[in-house]
């Protein structure tokens, strides 16, 4: 079941008493710009860099703004867990408020981040997604009718597509197969400047009249009365709808009081949003398993066996196991969110070092994922890491793909069970290759890491027989 918003671990209780702090290790930079370029251009190095020469926490300069950098995952976990009520998402979590909205989950902390969770959390238990089963299966099977065998694409693409038609049908009961494509190109605009306005050095207001800005706002717009307009028509015809937006319509506070339509629009956008992290991280997974043929066989055997060549359905999930693991292990390697950003509201000490008030913390899963005494040998995909006896074994602050504490994310049953079904019904009915064997470098953009333009070859399975039918 969700947890709207976890207790502190009692391992992890912030300290409060210490008198002396610990010296945050410099890092490096030049005189003028410190660290900024190697942050644009070559962030993971540069993390990977700081570990090596700072250790467990270490400060950056990005022109003339410092941002601590932590590489513990135990660190980490207490400024997200145990301090979750002393931090917020600071100057790069605010870099999403056009996009996500300022009443956005993401942008929401304390009291009434705990209320609207408490509000939405029900919609995505676990027992309350077993009926997107269906469309989940369903369009992935149309997506494989639509490749040619042996059709080349590029991965992320093909998996947006596909989880954006997810997404659209299991939030608002939209096909965009069908429906108009305005909202998919002004959800890319916006998602684009977002990158941008994290990218760039001088930030121009919105409301300056520049073509980027007109495109932006245009963009915005566009999402806006379309939303809106979702929302209303929900309000009255969402008994005869099973998507996420009717029962967030139904929902009711402790006074009775429905949400309101303004933090309605800013909970679609933020939920919507969450359908890129599950593309990209199918693209990552598909990377790893044509790279490791063995692996591929072993989750070709497992779902051959679950489901003799019938469609997967929601029983079915806890014994595609060997198929989970590859997924928990491709969000090891790389988890799509892989940088977490949180800034101090009041002077803290955390481990004994001295974080003062509103300076940024960036804490990147990507490097905590790749600590030796949990993960030994860490750049090698081996899924076996996660045998449940074996993931039991790992403190919780090891691993967090899904990030921790009260913002841990709302969609990761969603996004877990979308990935299992997706795998499973494309491992059933394909091969799956890479063109040319491509050795990938990751793209890092804002703070998600991408398979950029790689690309895939899928060719019909023969030696199966599969059926469209449960
Ligand atoms: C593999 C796919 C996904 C990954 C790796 C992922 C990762 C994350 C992470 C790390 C956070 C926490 C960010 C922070 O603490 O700053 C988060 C938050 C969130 N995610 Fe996901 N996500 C994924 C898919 C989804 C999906 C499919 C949805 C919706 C259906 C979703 C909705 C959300 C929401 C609403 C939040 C904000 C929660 C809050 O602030 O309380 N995510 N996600």
């Amino acid at each position: 079941m969700e947890a709207p918003a976890p207790a502190p671990a009692p391992e992890l209780t912030p300290l409060t008493t210490i008198t002396t702090s610990k010296p945050i290790p410099r890092f490096p930079g030049g005189f003028l710009q410190g660290n900024l370029s190697e942050f644009r251009h070559q962030r993971l190095k540069l993390f990977r860099d700081l570990k090596e020469t700072c250790g467990e926490i270490g400060t950056i300069r990005l022109g003339p703004v410092s941002t601590h950098v932590v590489t513990s995952g135990s660190i980490a976990h207490t400024l997200l867990h145990g301090h979750a009520n002393d931090v917020n998402g600071g100057p790069l979590v605010k870099t999403f408020t056009p996009l996500v909205g300022e009443r956005s989950l993401v942008l929401l902390h304390g009291p009434q981040h705990r209320k609207q969770r408490k509000l939405l959390a029900p919609s995505f238990q676990r027992e309350q997604l077993a009926h997107f089963t269906q469309t989940m299966v369903r369009y992935t099977l149309d997506a494989i009718d639509g490749w040619r065998d042996g059709q080349t694409f590029d991965v992320h693409d093909e998996m947006a597509r596909l989880t954006m038609r997810i997404i659209g049908k299991t939030l608002f009961d939209v096909d965009y197969r069908h429906e108009t494509t305005e909202l998919i190109g002004a959800m890319g605009q916006a998602l684009e400047h977002i990158e941008y306005l994290t990218s760039s050095l001088v930030r121009i207001p919105l409301s300056w009249p520049t073509p980027r800005n007109k495109r932006v706002r245009e963009a915005l717009h566009t999402i806006d009365t379309t939303f809106r307009e979702m929302i209303r028509q929900r309000r009255v015809d969402h008994a005869q709808r099973k998507d996420m937006l009717s029962s967030l319509v139904r929902v009711r506070d402790e006074e009775g009081q429905p949400i309101g339509e303004d933090q309605l629009h800013d909970d679609l956008m933020t939920i919507y949003s969450g359908h890129e992290s599950t593309a990209l991280s199918l693209g990552w997974t598909w990377y790893l398993l044509a790279r490791h043929p063995e692996v591929l066989a072993r989750v070709r055997q497992e779902v051959d066996t679950v489901l003799g060549g019938r469609p997967p359905a929601f029983e079915d999930l806890p014994h595609l196991r060997y198929t989970l693991q590859v997924i928990k292990e491709s969000l090891r390697l790389y988890p799509v969110i892989f940088m977490l950003a949180r800034a101090p509201t009041k002077d803290l000490e955390v481990a004994g070092y001295r974080l003062p008030k509103g300076q940024m913390v960036l804490m990147p899963p990507y490097i905590i994922h790749r600590d030796e005494k949990f993960f030994p040998d860490p750049e090698r995909f081996d899924p076996d890491r996660f045998q449940p006896e074996r993931e039991k074994q790992l403190p919780r602050y090891a691993y967090f793909p899904f990030g921790a504490g009260p913002h841990t994310c709302i969609g990761n049953h969603f996004a877990l069970m979308e990935k299992q079904l997706i795998v499973a019904t494309m491992v059933q009915r394909l091969n799956v290759t890479l063109v040319d064997g491509q050795e990938l470098a990751p793209e890092v953009l804002t703070v998600t890491l991408r398979p950029s333009h790689l690309k895939m070859r899928v060719e019909y399975r023969k030696d199966t027989a599969v059926s469209r039918v449960a």
